[in-house]
């Protein structure tokens, strides 16, 4: 079992650090890991947000298990060169197409949702994040607009192979949750030719799929929907845009962006299963970074979805997101979810409930 350990900038070093020590008390064997450097620390030491040592010590892995990377001093460097190019940059060489982004109110923890509890018991949702196109990756630039002013602009597209194969990887997820196989796909076709490409391929992929209950939800009103009523939900299928920002959302209604994970996966196969980068969703939080504030639990259940993945173990990633729905049964809680456990604390409630 190879995995990549790259911490990052702000609390991503922090978190790592804990969802490692989980990792570790499993004794599983055959365990190495590999160090590397990302974002704005990786800046500061090699002149790159992502140094190619960096890149091919990913490359050699099982999968990579990644903090966060943003930092303040670094918002002025050109693009090029900011701490994100290092995510943004891990997901396009590795081809890391698909992101999965669990969205779960835990049973019996429906009060850490802002949601009114008969509400909040019924969010369990998969977001499948289409993660390596979209305006994130179009061209960019900045020109003087007619009237002398600078504006900026990014092309969005989304080719109908790209749709094709995340909408697969959608429609599989479905297959294996236990939730009849909805696949609701979120887009803004009555505005975006984008979208209208995005709707019209995922409804002939859907085609060959009869067991799949295909719907489509415009993005304004997905957003909605998730708050008001996120029983209808079952997967989630999204462009890259949207899926960031409706992930956000999903995670202030489960209760905080420091309990939500993901899985960044491609078709690179490991001896068994799936390569993929794991971290949680959130960023560096530069706010509290360094304090001891940040909860790490959306990185330990980020270690979950690695070891299910890349490495087969689902006994042991059913531990790990057990151990941590009980330290939350039993009061543990970051500032994040209004408690006081610092982040090395929650760390070890998790492991000592392993
Ligand atoms: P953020 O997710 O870092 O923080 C948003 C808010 O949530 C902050 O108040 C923060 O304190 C809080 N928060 C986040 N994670 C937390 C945790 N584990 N425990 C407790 N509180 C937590 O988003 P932002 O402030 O918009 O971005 C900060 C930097 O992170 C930026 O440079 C951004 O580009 C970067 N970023 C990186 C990633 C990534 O590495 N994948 C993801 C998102 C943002
Ligand atoms: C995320 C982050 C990244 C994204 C940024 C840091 C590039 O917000 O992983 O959700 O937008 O994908
Ligand atoms: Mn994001």
């Amino acid at each position: 079992m190879k995995i990549a350990v790259l911490p990052g900038d702000g609390i991503g070093p922090e978190v790592t650090r804990e969802a490692v020590k989980v990792l570790e008390a499993l004794d599983l064997p055959r365990l190495t890991l590999f160090d590397g450097d990302v974002g704005g620390i990786a800046y500061k030491r090699h002149g790159q947000p992502l140094p190619s040592e960096t890149l091919t010590i990913a490359q050699s892995c099982d999968a990579v298990l990644f903090g966060a990377v943003g930092d303040p001093d670094c918002d002025k460097l050109e693009r090029a060169l900011r701490p994100e190019q290092a995510i943004l940059g891990l997901r396009k060489h590795l081809d890391l197409f698909a992101n999965l982004r669990p969205a779960k109110v835990f049973a019996g923890l429906e009060h850490l949702s802002p949601l009114k509890p008969e509400i909040a018991k019924t969010l369990d949702m998969m977001i499948v994040r289409e993660l390596t196109g979209d305006v994130y990756f179009g061209d960019k630039g900045e020109k003087v607009a007619n009237d002398g002013s600078q504006e900026g602009w990014d092309m969005m597209s989304y080719s109908e192979t790209e749709v094709r194969r995340i909408a697969q990887v959608a429609f599989r997820t479905a297959r294996a949750g236990d939730d009849k196989c909805r696949v609701c796909s979120v887009d803004k076709a009555n505005v975006l030719e984008t979208s209208q490409v995005w709707r019209d391929t995922v409804k002939d992929a859907a085609g060959s799929h009869p067991d799949i209950e295909l719907s489509h939800m415009y993005v304004d009103n997905a957003a909605m929907q998730i708050i008001s009523n996120p029983a209808q939900f079952g997967v989630i299928l999204t462009g890259n845009l949207f899926g960031d920002i409706l992930s956000d959302l999903a995670s202030a209604a489960v209760g905080s962006i420091g309990l939500l994970p993901s899985a960044s996966i491609g078709d690179r196969k490991t001896d068994h299963g799936v390569f993929g980068l794991y971290e949680p969703i959130h960023g560096s939080a530069p706010d509290i970074a360094g304090q001891c504030k940040a909860n790490p639990m959306a990185t330990i259940l980020s270690v979950a979805m690695m070891l299910r993945y890349s490495f087969g173990r689902e006994n042991e990633a059913a531990r790990i997101e057990m151990a941590v729905e009980k330290a939350l049964a039993d009061g543990i809680r970051g500032g994040d979810l209004g408690g006081e456990h610092g982040c090395e604390e929650i760390g070890e409630a998790v492991r000592e409930r392993l």
